[in-house]
């Protein structure tokens, strides 16, 4: 059975003593009410968090993500941190590729794809997003864009290596807007990449590979969501941001 997620993504949100407020409250609600063994809580917080987070987790059930990072390993990249440094904090999962990475920072496919290379070699899980704005939608190349995104950014793995990616599926038009995509709007994009995953690395490996959907995912329509036969789970904007709202969308898996 496929892993599922419930991420959350706190963006440039909450000062230090704030967050660490809101990570004690989920570590505690998480680890009290979370009962589902194959549901993994990730919390992708601001870099300058991590060291001491990492510390103040004392269950499993919750890991650390963080929000994004360089793919050369060391040298004259300043203001850049690299996955060996996360990894020696205890960071286990990173997001790259998020829409507001590609579109603030120029962030292209070909540099995303030598992170999820970095990022694998030091034994870290991607959480590679992807996603599509509205005019792309409704110019109908809404398919073709985000299975292009992960040609481009994935595909030169092996399968082996894919198997440990974490797909994020986030419609740009959906995030931070309160406009959710439909479940059978999710559902529809999530079945279009797992077929375009088995495609390239057969069904058996596709069907391996956790696809979450992010875009406005709150407490009250994860479990219509989380219902959704290839839908894996949620990467959390605004909501991950309040203690009650994201334990309640971690307990929202059928
Ligand atoms: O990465 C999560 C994200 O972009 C969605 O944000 O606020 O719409 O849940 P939000």
């Amino acid at each position: 059975m496929r892993k599922k997620y419930a991420a959350g993504n706190w963006k440039m949100n909450k000062t230090f003593e704030e967050g660490q407020i809101l990570l004690s409250e989920v570590v505690n609600m998480v680890g009290d009410e979370l009962t589902n063994p194959n549901v993994q809580v990730v919390l992708g917080v601001p870099f300058p968090y991590l060291s001491s987070f990492s510390k103040l987790i004392n269950t499993p059930k919750v890991a650390l993500a963080a929000q994004n990072c360089h793919p050369k390993p060391s040298g004259a990249y300043t203001g850049e941190v690299s996955v060996s440094m996360l990894k020696s904090v205890g960071v286990t999962y990173v997001i790259i590729g998020h829409s507001e990475r590609r579109e603030y920072f120029g962030e292209s496919d070909a540099f995303i794809a030598e992170k999820v290379d970095a990022i694998l070699a030091e034994g870290l899980t991607p959480i590679f997003c992807c996603g599509e704005t509205l005019s792309q939608r409704e110019a109908g190349i809404h398919f073709d864009f985000v299975s292009g995104q992960l040609t481009n950014g994935l595909f030169h793995l092996s399968a082996d290596a894919i198997k440990k990616v974490v797909i994020a599926y986030e419609p740009i038009w959906a995030i931070g807007t309160g406009v959710t995509a439909s479940s059978a709007q999710a559902q529809e994009m999530h079945k279009v990449l797992r077929d375009h995953l088995a495609s390239k690395y057969g069904q058996e490996v596709a069907d391996e590979i956790s696809i979450l959907y992010g875009g406005s995912v709150g407490a009250g329509n994860a479990v219509e969501l989380f219902s959704q036969p290839d839908v894996d789970g949620g990467l959390v904007g605004g909501a991950s941001l309040k203690s009650r709202d994201f334990t309640d969308i971690s307990k929202s898996f059928p």
